[in-house]
């Protein structure tokens, strides 16, 4: 395999992590518990939108997409001027991207073809372009999921997403351009048929799949991404070449639309061959009904690890294999382990666990919001963060 091939896309997180650790910077602070976090300012909730499932895919995404045009734009204005100084093939991949766009989203399961189709017309963003930023979604999300039980058995499920590409550092306010553009585009989505809700989740407005969502009653869903030299690009050859593999986000989306039941959600998450890798944060609506799936491209080789193996009471998952260590420059693992413990299962609740997901480093310069979800009560919460100075990275 060619070097560009196998290096994916995603591997830049790492890289652009062991570079700033090679010019000797290291977190310049201690990991810490936070307390008395929640709730936060009312200013950081974020809005919620009804999707109609009802309506044809064109027509879904309207009201969404036209108020959030402009949100879209500065994201992916933003990226195409990262890619561009880069300089050397990047912008040639970026070009390729755009040329293949229009053909990738002919080939796309409905009814995800119409959605971004919609999205596109509504915006005026180029299909490719639409396209593009419904994947880039897949490859850059660096995170922490929890799932809990508390003293009655009652599950929530939380996490935290991190935009993991080091995209346009500004020296003035210290921030992280791509972080600081994603925020104001997230949104909460009560996606409904018939007047009804079939589940919620929450979505960078523009993107059709799922990272977090609630099938009210039934089940809550996280995706973390995971590195491994097998994903990205390998994966779209292969889609291209065969036919065979799914986009996560599809996936995730169709689990959320169908599945019944945690039953049959993990069946559908542990049987379909994705493009690449991915981490499955699965809880139930039942005491101990919770664990990671470690999924491979391919379907063989998926690892269940279950609540009571992990702790008993809690699991928790970064970007990292749960039988291997965390890259030691991007351990945000044990720090989120040792929050957890300080809280005990006594602690266990919305209030306690939006604590540990506010802790440094678990909370970092990338993280964009924290999610909150309690299944028995059909309940999501979202509220954008911020990581004031001291504060990794950078
Ligand atoms: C467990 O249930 C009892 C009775 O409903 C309630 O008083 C208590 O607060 C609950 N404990 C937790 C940790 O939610
Ligand atoms: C920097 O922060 C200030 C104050 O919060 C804000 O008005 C300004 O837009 C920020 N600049 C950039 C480039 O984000
Ligand atoms: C979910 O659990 C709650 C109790 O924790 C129960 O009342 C409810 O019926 C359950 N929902 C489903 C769909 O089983
Ligand atoms: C999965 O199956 C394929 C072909 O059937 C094989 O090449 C690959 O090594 C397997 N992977 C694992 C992790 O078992």
């Amino acid at each position: 395999m060619d070097i560009p091939v196998v290096f994916t896309l995603s591997s830049l997180y790492i890289l652009a992590i062991l570079c700033c650790c090679s010019q000797g910077q290291s977190p310049p602070y201690e990991a810490e518990c936070v307390e008395g976090k929640y709730p936060p300012p009312s200013s950081r909730r974020v809005k919620e939108y009804v999707v109609n499932l009802d309506l044809p895919g064109k027509e879904r995404w309207k009201h969404v997409a036209a108020e959030k045009k402009q949100e879209i734009k500065n994201i992916l204005a933003s990226f195409k001027k990262y890619i561009y100084d880069f300089g050397g093939i990047a912008a040639e991949i970026w070009y390729l991207i755009d040329l293949l766009g229009p053909a990738i989203v002919d080939v796309l399961p409905q009814p995800f073809q119409d959605e971004i189709r919609g999205i596109s017309d509504v915006t005026g963003i180029e299909i490719g372009e639409v396209t593009l930023y419904n994947i880039f979604y897949e490859i850059f999300t660096v995170c922490t999921s929890i799932v809990a039980q508390d003293s009655n058995g009652t599950l929530y499920h939380a996490r935290n997403l991190d935009f993991g590409l080091f995209m346009g550092w500004d020296p003035k306010n210290r921030t992280w351009e791509i972080t600081e553009l994603l925020r104001p585009a997230i949104v909460n989505l009560d996606f409904q048929r018939g007047g009804k809700t079939v589940f919620k989740s929450v979505n960078y407005a523009g993107y059709v799949g799922i990272l977090t969502a609630i099938s009210p009653g039934k089940f809550t869903l996280t995706m973390n991404e995971r590195f491994t030299l097998d994903g990205g690009y390998i994966g779209i050859i292969n889609l291209i070449l065969t036919g065979k593999g799914t986009w996560m986000g599809f996936l995730t989306r169709a689990t959320m639309e169908k599945a019944e039941s945690f039953k049959e959600a993990r069946a559908m998450l542990t049987s379909t061959q994705m493009i690449a890798p991915a981490y499955f944060i699965l809880a139930g609506n039942t005491s101990g009904q919770a664990c990671v799936i470690t999924r491979n491209r391919e379907v063989n080789g998926t690892d269940t690890w279950w609540m009571k193996e992990a702790g008993g009471w809690y699991v928790l998952e970064t970007n990292y294999d749960h039988w291997s260590k965390p890259l030691f420059v991007d351990d945000r693992r044990t720090p989120a382990n040792k929050c957890m413990k300080k809280l005990t299962q006594k602690g266990v609740g919305i209030p306690g666990i939006f604590d540990v997901l506010s802790s440094r480093p678990v909370l970092n310069k990338l993280t964009t919001y924290t999610a909150l979800m309690q299944v028995n009560q059909g309940h999501l919460e979202t509220w954008l963060q911020y990581c004031p100075d001291p504060c990794f990275p950078w």
